[in-house]
């Protein structure tokens, strides 16, 4: 630089100015994208022009060529400079300037294109990378160093420089432009309801085993279990069920195949956990015993495997008084109604002695039994829920005990049949079909929570 005053120097600054402005009008491009092919059909029909109207100028047809392929308004801009500041470069300018108006029709389109990041990355290399047009602009001029001037040669590099000061702010804006687009389409909009969660039912055997399982814990029972694979002492032997017994014939029991060192059996009652807790745990003794059996018979009342609830009290001084109260507040519990009267029905079971079937006492209520009253009124009936008794001494003596000191009672259910007479379902088969929808009608929700004091039922 020499002087400010320069009109040289003057000219390069103005040209510089005005390559500025072009890269802020490049920096201020924000909106679509346009068809690519517009402007390459306007590129390639600026190249034909180029090439038959440039004939004589090879050199610097080869300049437009590159110039046409990097597609830049601040390149149009350098050139147009150039044009006007190079007296020996002006004739060539014109035949230029002929063709930018060919562009600068397209110059919306030019500039939409440099609105994407990658978009204006490409444009970027294609205008100032190595094999660029810019590049091979610059190289020419140099080449022709004393037919273009060096002023042009400036005005070039100035502009360069303004071109990628430019890139950069603008890729900053775009990128932060395209992050803002990207965050506005991912908003969520929390109003909007949510899609329905499907959720499961607790089989109404689970509820029921849960209900029974609450009233007798309020009864300070505890929860026995033992295993569904028993062997034939604990199942038939300690309970005193001899071996003429019919529960022990093959078309009564699943035995296991295979040798073992007692016979082994699908348990056919949940009774063995009165042998299994006796001989574990030293008296006195209240427990519940809920579970799975198995007996091999199969009907619309029978399935070969089905669920009882054992209950078993070892004390001292323990009478059929205690076995009928126990019963009854279960009964009155379970079902919910303070009117339920009791039938003790003298029966046998091996283990037991004396034993009774336990009835409740019914009555029809529009072709339905409804529990409650005596089974003896007028419309009523008896319905066997239980089966009970005293412990046999021969068990308590298999299981170690003084009979003489230790006496107690037993009882046993069908968790099927209790939950089918309280939730009014008919078919026993049904509890083990896997039909949802029966499920979905009977199942309970899972916060159902049995409670004495918050109400057992659903
Ligand atoms: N275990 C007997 C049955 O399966 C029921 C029962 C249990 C009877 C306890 C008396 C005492 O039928």
């Amino acid at each position: 630089m020499t002087t400010d005053n320069d009109p040289t120097q003057l000219a390069i600054s103005k040209a510089a100015d005005e390559a500025r402005k072009v890269a802020e009008k490049l920096a201020a491009v924000n909106s679509a994208v346009a068809p690519t092919t517009d402007i390459v059909s306007a590129v390639s029909s600026l190249e034909r022009g180029l090439r038959e109207q440039v004939v004589s100028l090879s050199q610097i047809g080869d300049i437009a060529k590159d110039i046409s392929r990097g597609i830049s308004a601040p390149l149009e801009d350098t050139l147009k400079r150039i044009q006007s500041l190079t007296t020996p470069i002006a004739g060539v300018g014109d035949e230029i300037s002929k063709q930018l108006s060919v562009f600068s029709a397209n110059t919306a389109l030019v500039q939409s294109v440099m609105q994407t990041t990658r978009d204006l990355q490409n444009i970027n290399a294609a205008l100032m990378g190595k094999n660029s047009g810019f590049q091979a602009l610059l190289k020419e001029l140099g080449k022709k160093r004393e037919f273009v001037g060096l002023d042009a040669i400036k005005v070039a590099n100035i502009s360069r420089q303004t071109i990628e000061a430019n890139y950069s702010a603008n890729r900053e804006s775009l990128e932060a432009a395209a992050l803002e687009a990207k965050l506005a389409s991912e908003t969520l909009d929390m109003t909007l309801p949510v899609d329905g969660v499907a959720t499961g039912t607790v089989h109404p055997i689970s509820q029921v085993m849960d209900e029974l399982a609450e009233i007798f814990a309020d009864m300070g029972f505890a929860v026995a279990t033992g295993p569904e694979i028993e062997d034939d002492w604990h199942n038939f032997t300690a309970l005193n069920i001899p071996e003429t017994h019919p529960a022990r014939a093959m078309h009564d029991t699943f035995y296991l195949a295979g040798e073992h060192e007692r016979p082994m059996v699908l348990r056919t009652h949940t009774s063995p956990v009165q042998i299994r807790t006796m001989t574990s745990t030293p008296p006195p003794i209240r427990i519940i015993a809920p579970g799975r059996v198995y007996r091999s018979d199969s009907d619309a009342t029978h399935t070969p495997m089905f669920h009882q609830i054992e209950g078993l009290v070892i004390d001292k001084g323990i009478t059929l008084g205690h076995l009928k109260w126990t019963l009854e507040t279960f009964l009155k519990a379970y079902f919910e109604r303070d009117d339920i009267v009791l039938r003790l029905r003298p029966s046998y079971f091996p283990f037991t002695e004396p034993s009774a079937e336990v009835d409740v006492g019914f009555t029809w209520i529009n072709g339905k039994r409804v529990i409650g009253g005596s089974g003896d009124a007028e419309g009523g009936g008896w319905m066997e829920v239980l089966g009970s008794g005293m412990v046999h001494r021969r068990v308590i003596e298999a299981c170690g005990l003084d009979p003489d000191e230790w006496q107690g009672f037993a009882f046993g259910t069908g968790v099927d049949r209790l939950a089918m007479l309280k939730y009014g379902m008919d078919d026993l088969r049904a509890f083990f079909d896997g039909d949802l929808r029966w499920l979905k009608h009977y199942g309970f929700s899972a916060l159902d929570v049995p409670t004495l004091s918050g109400g057992v039922g659903a």
